[in-house]
């Protein structure tokens, strides 16, 4: 393992106010966006999609790397380069979405835990020789009337352990990413809560299992009400839990934290990055970053609808987004 290698690229990951991209949607959950919006769904017009992403002019302005599916890394543009390659040479990181996905847990009704560590070293070999310089896990955690379990909570911190330690080895730098989700009525104070005990068994599984803190980019949730909550807070007290709570429970020595939107409309989520950046960038021992796919993507593919004649406006739609959450990490976003 290159420690230095590493270090140097999670810090790029989340250098000059940028962020990243997360287009790494698994088949089914692409499918299942398309469908909402009457766009084919198969290989082709997945791929001209996400051409579409790749090709939108100055998304390197805001955006500092991009995170793949399997299906897309091995796919080309038109003129027959790899979207490794058109990413690469505009100065976007490339990366890779490694988990096989969050599958019930057995005799944990309503839980999930993680799957896709078995020749997970020899999968990361591959795509290092493909041009990747990151990877990506997420494990999904559940808020309900008895959940979540510790079971759950421990297998899925152990998962995203092994994983980060075999990234590491392979030269990527992790992303490791816990995401409390925001489905249901729970209270913002018991995000907080599930959230808090998240975050500790998850970086007590990473020192266990000796990952270096500064070589890796923690991907989570922020701190808010659920969906289904009648009490929605204010953008400033999302801002000031979500904060707290990261004080509380993430090491200072993490390279980065690269918020998820998890189903937040496009402009609260950028809001609450705001808010967070204005009140406590310089007093926050990380660099306050984001990781958003529907924020940001949303509003282009509802304009593109699966048709080219509309790229241009799509683009600019997803060069707007991009924008908007760079302007957030400066304290300087208006909705
Ligand atoms: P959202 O920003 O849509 O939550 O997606 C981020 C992601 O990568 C989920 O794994």
């Amino acid at each position: 393992m290159n420690r230095q290698q590493l270090i140097d690229t999670a810090k790029a990951m989340v250098a000059d106010d940028k962020g990243l991209l997360a287009m790494d949607e698994s088949t089914p959950t692409c499918d299942k966006r398309f469908a909402k919006l009457d766009i084919p769904q198969n290989e082709e017009t997945r791929r001209i999609y996400r051409e579409m992403i790749v090709n939108t002019p100055g998304l390197n302005e805001s955006i500092s790397g991009a995170i793949l599916y399997d299906e897309t890394i091995r796919q080309k543009r038109n003129d027959g380069s790899s979207f490794v390659q058109a990413l690469t040479d505009v100065g976007i990181i490339p990366g890779i979405k490694v988990d096989a996905g969050a599958k019930e847990m057995a005799a944990h009704p309503g839980e999930k835990i993680t799957e896709g560590l078995d020749r997970l070293r020899d999968r990361l070999a591959e795509y290092v020789q493909m041009g990747a310089r990151f990877a990506k896990w997420r494990a999904v955690i559940t808020i309900g009337d008895d959940i979540p379990s510790r079971g759950c909570i421990e297998a899925n911190a152990h998962a995203l352990g092994r994983y980060a330690a075999l990234s590491q080895e392979a030269g990527l730098v992790p992303i490791v990413e816990p995401e409390v989700l925001m489905d249901g009525n729970h209270t913002l104070e018991r995000c907080y809560e599930v959230t808090e005990e998240t975050l500790r068994t998850v970086f007590q599984q990473l020192y266990r299992q000796r990952v270096m803190l500064e070589g890796m980019i923690l991907k989570p949730n922020m701190v808010l009400p659920g969906l289904a909550c009648s009490h929605q807070n204010s953008v400033d007290e999302v801002a000031d839990a979500t904060v707290a709570c990261f004080l509380r429970a993430v090491p200072a020595a993490v390279a980065g934290v690269t918020f998820l939107s998890g189903g937040q409309s496009s402009e609260l989520a950028s809001a609450r990055l705001n808010a967070m950046n204005v009140k406590f960038k310089s007093q926050v021992p990380w660099e306050l970053s984001f990781s958003f796919a529907r924020a940001i993507q949303q509003p282009a593919m509802g304009i593109w609808g699966g048709d080219s004649a509309n790229d241009e406006a799509a683009q600019k739609a997803l060069y707007h987004r991009a924008k908007c959450n760079r302007d957030a990490r400066r304290g300087e976003y208006n909705a």
